[in-house]
């Protein structure tokens, strides 16, 4: 049943408010320093032009310290974890030069944006890898304002899990929010040993593939269990992404609401409100929350059990991710958010090619390996998708496994259609979405002018190691 919400034209895409009339900026009302344990270092703008944001970034291995006596020897940019904050205007021109001290091959994929296929970051399909000693100059137009993130395409669970992974934030200045107090809070997590030793990319074997291996600290820009301070009652933005190789972060706030305001690709058609956000690997969460509690007092950001598959609730705890710790001064009266509006249209259906994707986990082989298949074949013997320019397409990803699976397509966003044909909204620009244990869902995307070999894959990256992942070959010329 088509409601009539759910008639879809043009793509159009209007803010409410940046037509001309300047977006309120609402003043701080955080205490002094109240982000100072979870503010992320900043990549250094070394072009005077205000168009122009251009940074050095070095990949080395770097001893870094995530709680008191807890300091592991991780794999880094610039030797933070994660790496600095790049932060650009929308329009902007990025330019990262990349200096790859590691002791093995990378690259880097610049996860969600919208940029041309050598700049993509994936080994023999956009550019060679970077070897050590080597670098790389990534350059590209920042188009849509929104919270993405970078991390290595080579060995990428591997890498990722070792700690190589920072935030990009494209801001507009005229969004209309209007929230001053704004913190990028990049969740992961990491495993290792006693003497600050790695977890091995490969511990539990093919059980570890199939299940996605988490790391035992959770961190919060870094840190085990940080805490952010905020007075009562006032708003503060959030701009999140999960970063974790495999980890679901299910968070909430002791109760309290999230507002939520974007997604993936910058805001979404209109706020909602939940006191429970799930942000699946990958994903980016922009959020207004107003944290209250008694002058002196705290509240815990969580992170709750999720059934993602056997194991992430069977013997878990929910971990807490943060502690909110309130100021003296009395509770902010009551602050009106935002009525934020976008208008999202999906292109016409009509004449979209269908996509059928299947994903399965057949039995494990005799030698106790198991590989994930998209449409009967792991990523290795599968043959690319195509795809023409101006083409539009409709995905149906059916899930047949027992996990959950948040699939990711490289270089174009799409618009999420329905989950077990229940239509998703509000609307919001995505690049990554998760398809659910027995779970259905479609999306529609439109294929621009940049053609090349695009991939796409489950961003739990050990399941994209075993098998789960694809290519999608845009071809030059139009749809027939
Ligand atoms: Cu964020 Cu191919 O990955
Ligand atoms: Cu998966």
């Amino acid at each position: 049943m088509r409601r009539p919400g759910y008639v879809l034209s043009a793509v159009a895409l209007i803010l409410a408010g940046s037509a001309g009339t300047p977006a309120a900026v609402s003043s701080s009302f955080a205490p002094d320093g109240w982000d100072q344990e979870l503010r992320l270092s900043e990549a250094h703008d070394n072009n005077p032009d205000p168009k122009i944001v251009e940074v050095d970034l070095t990949a080395r291995v770097a001893d870094v310290t995530v709680a008191p006596e807890k300091a592991v020897r991780a794999w880094t940019y610039d030797g933070r974890l994660p790496g600095p904050l790049i932060r650009a205007h929308v329009g902007d021109r990025v330019i990262v030069h990349l200096t790859n001290n590691l002791p093995r091959p990378t690259t880097i994929h610049w996860h969600g944006v919208r940029v041309p296929i050598e700049m993509d970051g994936v080994p023999d399909v956009s550019q060679p890898e970077v070897g050590t000693g080597g670098t790389f100059t990534y350059d590209f137009v920042a188009r849509d304002a929104g919270l993405y993130w970078y991390h290595p395409h080579v060995l990428s669970a591997a890498q990722v899990g070792f700690g190589l992974y920072g935030a990009l934030l494209v801001e507009d200045p005229d969004d209309g929010v209007g929230v001053a107090d704004e913190l990028t809070l990049v969740l992961s997590d990491i495993g290792f040993d006693d003497h600050g030793v790695l977890e091995s990319a490969d511990s539990g074997g093919p059980a570890g593939m199939v299940f996605g291996r988490e790391g035992t600290y959770v961190l919060a820009n870094g840190k085990v269990h940080p805490t952010l301070r905020a007075r009562s009652g006032a708003p503060q933005r959030w701009r999140i992404v999960n970063a974790a190789k495999s980890r679901f972060f299910l968070l909430s706030l002791e109760g309290q609401d999230f507002y939520v305001i974007g997604s993936d690709g910058g805001l979404q058609e209109r706020p909602q409100t939940t006191d429970s956000l799930l942000v699946t690997p990958g994903e980016r969460a922009d959020v207004i929350v107003t944290p209250k509690g008694p002058p002196g007092g705290t509240l815990t950001l969580r992170a709750d059990l999720y059934n993602r598959g056997y194991g992430s609730v069977e013997f878990r705890i929910p971990e807490d991710v943060l502690t909110i710790a309130f100021s003296n001064e009395p509770t902010l009266a009551k602050r009106t958010l935002p009525t934020l509006h976008r208008d999202i249209v999906a292109p016409p259906l009509a004449g979209a090619t269908a996509v059928n994707v299947e994903l399965t986990l057949p039995p494990a082989g005799p030698d106790g390996k198991s590989e994930f298949h998209v449409n009967g074949v792991p990523f290795w013997k599968a043959k690319p998708f195509t795809a023409r320019i101006g083409e539009t397409q409709i995905w149906t990803v059916k899930n047949s496994t027992k996990w959950d699976h948040p699939m990711h397509l490289h270089g174009f966003s799409f618009l999420p259609l329905d989950e077990n044909l229940k239509p998703i909204r509000p609307m919001a620009w995505k690049d990554t979405l998760n398809v659910p244990i027995d779970g259905t869902i479609r999306f529609v995307v439109v294929f621009d002018e940049r053609p090349g070999m695009w991939m796409f894959h489950c961003h739990i990256l050990d399941h994209a190691d075993g098998g789960l992942m694809g290519h999608l070959h845009l071809l030059p010329g139009s749809p027939e």
